[in-house]
């Protein structure tokens, strides 16, 4: 059966059998007309000012499976596929196989509770590999497993998902303690939860950290689901939450080469108030330039966040072996180590980033 068609002044309306309504703006079925759209390439290639804002269709009608629209002036009409104009109706979010929700989670997760995939399967395995990206995604962190121990292994499977993303410690960095270190993670000193590289403009999104060695005593691994957290911190203290999601945070790392500063919350929202973004790192925060009097209030909101990643209800810990690699969205999953003691063993751990960006797409493409 045929949907209906209702034209008014600016627009159209389809009313399908089974009641589903869509409304349709003349300027965006101009806009969308698929001819519009570069044959090879599908960019749109139409250009959008050279017709008005308020242009009217001088004929609708559905044919062959079609939505078919005349325009004044053009010499051809625009046709839709009527199910992909159903699907794409304004308002309708474009269908995105990478469109996963993040689950949340909390110390009850445990060690164990971690996703764990086998990094043979990941590499080699296209199926694997798409399973591996969700549930990475959904949960934040993963472990890889089954590592050889080669340092480039870990890149290896960062490959597969995408580009590496560089930052000033270079395309990979190597976290041993070093002689003289220019960031804490070089040294055998606790690292606190924290994510990485707050003081970017982009901070960048999933991390790996591929374990070759990890025999001195201490260094375990910590992690804590920052996401949960300011979920938490909305119904435990909305006027905290706002706060860290209004006011700006100048970030600084600076060393011989380098002085990158960024300014950004700790917390984002997205347009519907779910949080998509943790930036919290203690050691990168600048000298705090706020107004005098908003000082106080601003200090009170972050310990108390301060304070939730640190206690046990949220963390938990883990302590990685040679072969095995986590891998954590950097944007949402704190991370922090225990200090070890670099006279009983030797600790060695090689890391890259892939941006989201990049993860995203290989889900897609895998969905295709
Ligand atoms: C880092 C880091 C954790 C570790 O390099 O940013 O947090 O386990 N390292 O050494
Ligand atoms: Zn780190």
């Amino acid at each position: 059966m045929h949907p209906e068609l209702t034209t008014e002044a600016t627009g159209l309306t389809i009313r399908w059998p089974d009641g589903v309504t869509g409304t349709y703006p003349y300027i965006w079925l101009r806009d969308t007309d698929p001819a519009g759209f570069h044959p090879q390439t599908g960019e749109r290639a139409f250009d959008l000012t050279s017709v008005p804002l308020d242009i009217m269709a001088e004929d609708v009608a559905v044919s062959g499976g079609g939505l078919v629209l005349r325009w004044p002036g053009a010499d051809r009409p625009s046709r839709f596929d009527l199910e992909w104009i159903r699907a794409n109706r304004p308002g309708q979010r474009r269908a995105d196989a990478a469109d996963i929700p993040p689950v949340p989670w909390r110390a009850e997760i445990a060690a164990e509770g971690i996703p764990r995939a086998d990094a043979q399967a990941v590499l080699t395995d296209d199926a694997a590999l798409a399973d591996w990206l969700a549930v990475t995604k959904r949960y934040g962190l993963a472990i890889v497993t089954g590592l050889p121990d080669d340092p480039e292994a870990g890149v290896a499977v960062a490959r597969r998902v995408g580009h590496l993303r560089e930052t000033n410690f270079g395309t990979t960095f190597e976290v041993v303690s070093k002689p003289d270190p220019n960031n804490l993670a070089y040294t055998a000193d606790a690292l606190p939860l924290h994510t990485d590289l707050t003081n970017q403009d982009l901070p960048p999104g999933y991390q790996f950290l591929h374990c070759l060695a990890n025999e001195a005593a201490g260094g375990g691994s910590t992690f804590c689901d920052g996401a949960a957290v300011a979920e938490d911190l909305r119904l435990r203290d909305p006027a905290a939450l706002d706060l860290l999601v209004r006011v700006q945070v100048p970030f600084r790392f600076h060393d011989a080469d380098t002085d990158i500063r960024a300014r950004k919350p700790v917390i984002r929202t997205d347009a519907d108030g779910r949080v998509t973004e943790v930036c919290f790192n203690a050691h990168l925060a600048d000298i705090l330039d706020l107004p005098a009097e908003e000082m106080t209030g601003f200090y009170r909101a972050y310990r108390v966040f301060m304070q939730m990643t640190r206690d046990p209800a949220y963390g938990i810990a883990l302590k990685l072996s040679g072969g095995e690699m986590v891998v954590f969205d950097n944007r949402r999953v704190m991370h922090g180590r225990q200090a070890f003691d670099p006279a009983t063993g030797f600790r060695r751990l090689r890391g890259c980033y892939v941006d989201r960006g990049e993860w995203d797409s290989r889900i897609r493409v895998l969905a295709r």
